[in-house]
């Protein structure tokens, strides 16, 4: 059984979960995470462990390819449980190396499978460890209701220091984050504008799967954790305004932050600068060191061309959403609904 870390290294955790506020513009602030996904690694191990579905000889399994295995590596070194994380070559040296420091073993899968990808196989392995161990606990962030439930945290951390948030703009990968903090946020006010953000060729707000080369958000799979009739907006974005969006938040405002952060800040910047008079929180969910040699090499930009187009192509269905930044009035409708509709406005345009 792993050891349990000290309490020092517990504070030093908790200084990634709990986000801090930065404001960038009169009407707009950050809600800048070191690493957000601790929010709900500690929370579903928490209720997990209070439910009696996880005890000490309990061993954590869960597929990963990225921030929310090295939140889980965490949280159960400060725990003194053992965690087997399953990935795949996305998870890149320096990442594994990290998780190995904090306890976790990884396994990494090569085999692509033909239907499903790296995620089947992945899932494959993980169905066989947990075949193997005799007591396994698996959080399962993409369908775990204590995902979304532990943003609750957020939303008060929000109102307390901000009073009424007039519009929420973030990432959407899980669905937990946007769809949490959205809906504890309006248990006092009910108009929040809810934006969230997809890739292109990502499934979640009903495109259909293809490759694509941002991580965090986007899914090629529609989670549990997805409410789509929490959202007003959403905006999908292309890779190269997303990493132009990441540089520029670090030049401007010294916030050294991953793509999914400049996602938001791209999308939220435009929204604060259409509604001045509302209140904007852009979430940006970890900081940049992954991407030194991507992103924070101008060479490597380069490849992404030049700087971004100011403000996106409006559309009338997920359909219409090509290669560059577009957005959708998604008016807290399902999925089917969205689908339905723009069938008709296509029939009928
Ligand atoms: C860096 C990063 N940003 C954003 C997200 C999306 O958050 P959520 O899964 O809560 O929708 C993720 C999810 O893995 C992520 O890793």
């Amino acid at each position: 059984m792993s050891p349990v870390r000290g309490g020092v290294f517990a504070d030093v955790v908790e200084t990634q979960r709990i986000p801090t506020l930065v404001r960038l513009a009169p009407n707009l602030y950050a809600l800048t995470y070191r690493l957000m996904k601790m929010v709900p690694a500690r929370h579903i191990l928490r209720r997990a462990a209070a439910s009696g579905r996880l005890d000490r000889g309990t061993t954590v399994v869960e597929t990963t390819s990225g921030t929310f295995g090295l939140a889980l590596a965490m949280q159960c070194a400060i725990d003194g449980r053992d965690l087997v994380l399953v990935g795949d070559p996305v998870i890149d040296a320096r990442l594994h190396r990290q998780l190995a420091d904090l306890g976790a073993m990884v396994e990494i899968v090569h085999h692509r499978a033909a239907v499903g990808g790296y995620q089947a196989t992945r899932l494959a392995r993980l169905a066989e460890i947990q075949a193997e161990l005799p007591n396994t606990f698996c959080p399962e962030q993409y369908a775990n209701p204590d995902n979304p439930a532990s943003y609750a945290m957020v939303a008060e951390l929000l109102t307390d220091r901000l009073g009424q948030i007039d519009c929420l703009v973030g990432p959407v990968g899980s669905g937990g984050s946007m769809c949490g903090t959205t809906r504890y946020l309006r248990q006092s006010n009910p108009d929040l504008v809810s934006v969230g953000i997809d890739a292109h060729r990502s499934v979640l707000f009903g495109q259909p799967d293809g490759p694509r080369v941002l991580r965090g958000l986007g899914n090629s799979l529609r989670p549990g954790n997805l409410d789509h009739t929490q959202f007003d907006e959403v905006h999908w974005v292309t890779e190269a305004d997303v990493f132009h969006a990441t540089r520029r938040l670090h030049q401007a405002h010294a916030l050294f932050m991953g793509p999914t952060s400049g996602a938001s800040y791209l999308v939220g910047s435009w929204w604060a600068g259409a509604h001045p008079d509302a209140l904007t929180v852009i979430v940006l969910p970890d900081e940049g060191y992954r991407y030194h040699d991507t992103v924070y090499d101008d060479a490597w930009l380069a490849g992404y061309g030049r700087e971004t187009p100011p403000a996106p192509r409006t559309v009338r269905g997920p359909g219409e959403a090509d290669r560059s930044w577009c957005r959708l009035a998604w008016r807290r409708r399902s999925l089917a609904e969205v689908t339905a509709g723009s069938h008709l406005i296509e029939a009928s345009g």
